[in-house]
């Protein structure tokens, strides 16, 4: 996926630098080649031999350096990549990179570059969350730079919170993204994902447990291949993906809305948890606890926003794909499914409790086509998002 791809690779010096040496790895398993950049601290936690080693390229350290200069300046090192990557970008960094300061090799290249920069920051979360770092996200963004996490999580500091630096696979799928290359180049798809929300009034609604893992996985995998993808997504636990563009909707209703606005598109994935019905009677303001009993709800159907595309006559996405979240009868259920709705491939996976599915890390699924039934083992959900993308890009080829 990124052969031939340069990364220039500034590691920062942070914990989470470790993971920097995976990271090589993962991108190299891409056909990608890596200059790695270890500022001085960075040096404290992982060492330049082995940056080197699992990049097998030479390892550059110092602004100062004759031997480094006279064999290729650092501004030409800083444009010679095809895409130059911060993993971890610290707090320091961060502070260097929105201030424009240049007093060592890492900034200086961030300075010359001419090329994208895409930064996965890690720091402890208060640092995080102060406002200067606060600040700086910002000053970077307006900049053009691109973010990749940092995830919600224990930290190695033993804090809670955000600022753990987002997780290899998801840097690698962001320099995808990044560089905007692949099997799934110029096409258009659309992905919903995560659960609904249903008012019952202003402060309460009915839900359902979908994390929006799979949905978040799928955009994330079809992004690195390539695709320009629409996210249309609920309220969910897990952060959207970076480099795809985002549409927040808290209803089923909106959820379709948002879906028809995003249209045209070569294919659609269906993979939302959408509430099958809403609550009719929803009160405008806070329900109280009246002597008079108990409210009583009044339900009407949602929408079916996968059987709504499906159908459309004009217009309709080429391959459109949806979920089957069943407990019984798993095949019969979803090939009913497929046929009831008119979309191309369904998914289908059996969400009763004991299976940990619904709101876990993997998922066994069936596929279901016009071709038949073919069921893949148990996979983690980042799994079998790339073996679906990579089915979605040779149909759509
Ligand atoms: N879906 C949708 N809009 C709805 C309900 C479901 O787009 N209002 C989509 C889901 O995103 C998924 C597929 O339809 O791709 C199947 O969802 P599922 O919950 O399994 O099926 P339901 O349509 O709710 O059918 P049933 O309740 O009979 O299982």
């Amino acid at each position: 996926m990124l052969a031939g791809k340069r990364i220039l690779l500034i590691i920062g010096g942070g914990i989470a630098a470790f993971k920097s040496l995976d990271l090589i790895r993962r991108l190299r398993d891409q056909g990608a080649t890596v200059t790695p950049v270890l500022t001085k601290a960075a040096e404290e936690f992982v060492t330049p031999l082995s940056a080197s080693a699992l990049a097998a390229e030479k390892v550059y350290r110092d602004l100062f350096d004759l031997t480094d200069e006279a064999e290729m300046g650092h501004i030409e090192l800083s444009r010679a990549a095809d895409l130059v990557v911060v993993a971890p970008a610290t707090a320091d960094l961060m502070g260097k990179m929105a201030g424009g300061l240049a007093n060592d090799l890492a900034s200086t290249l961030l300075m010359a570059t001419d090329k994208k920069v895409l930064i996965a920051p890690a720091m402890n979360v208060r640092m995080f969350l102060h406002p200067a770092t606060q600040r700086n996200i910002a000053t970077l963004k307006d900049d053009g730079i691109l973010f990749v996490g940092p995830d919600e999580g224990a930290m190695a500091c033993g804090e809670f919170g955000p600022g753990r630096m987002a997780e290899v696979p998801e840097i690698v799928a962001a320099v995808g993204a990044a560089l905007g290359d692949g099997p799934l180049k110029g096409k258009h798809i659309i992905v919903t994902s995560g659960p609904t929300h249903e008012p019952i009034d202003p402060v309460r609604y009915i839900a359902n447990r979908s994390s929006g893992a799979q949905g978040t996985a799928l955009a994330r995998a079809l992004s690195a291949l390539g695709a320009q993808v629409t996210f249309v997504t609920g309220p969910a636990d897990v952060p959207p993906p970076a480099g795809v563009r985002v549409e927040q909707v808290q209803t089923a209703q909106q959820m379709l809305a948002a879906v028809q606005a995003a249209l045209p598109a070569d294919a659609a994935v269906f993979a939302a948890a959408v509430a099958d019905w809403r609550v009719a009677n929803a009160a405008d303001s806070k329900m109280k606890k009246t002597k008079t009993g108990l409210p009583k709800l009044e339900f009407a159907e949602n929408p079916d926003i996968l059987a709504t595309i499906s159908q459309m006559k004009q217009d309709r996405p080429g391959l459109v794909v949806g979920f089957a979240a069943e407990t019984d009868d798993v095949l019969a259920n979803a090939t009913a499914k497929r046929a009831r709705k008119g979309c191309d491939w369904i998914v289908a996976n059996d969400v009763s409790p004991e299976t940990g599915i619904m709101g876990g890390a993997e998922n066994a699924v069936t596929l279901i086509s016009d071709t038949g039934a073919d069921s893949w083992p148990r996979m983690g959900k980042d799994q079998v998002a790339n073996r679906l993308a990579q089915l979605m890009a040779e149909a759509l080829s």
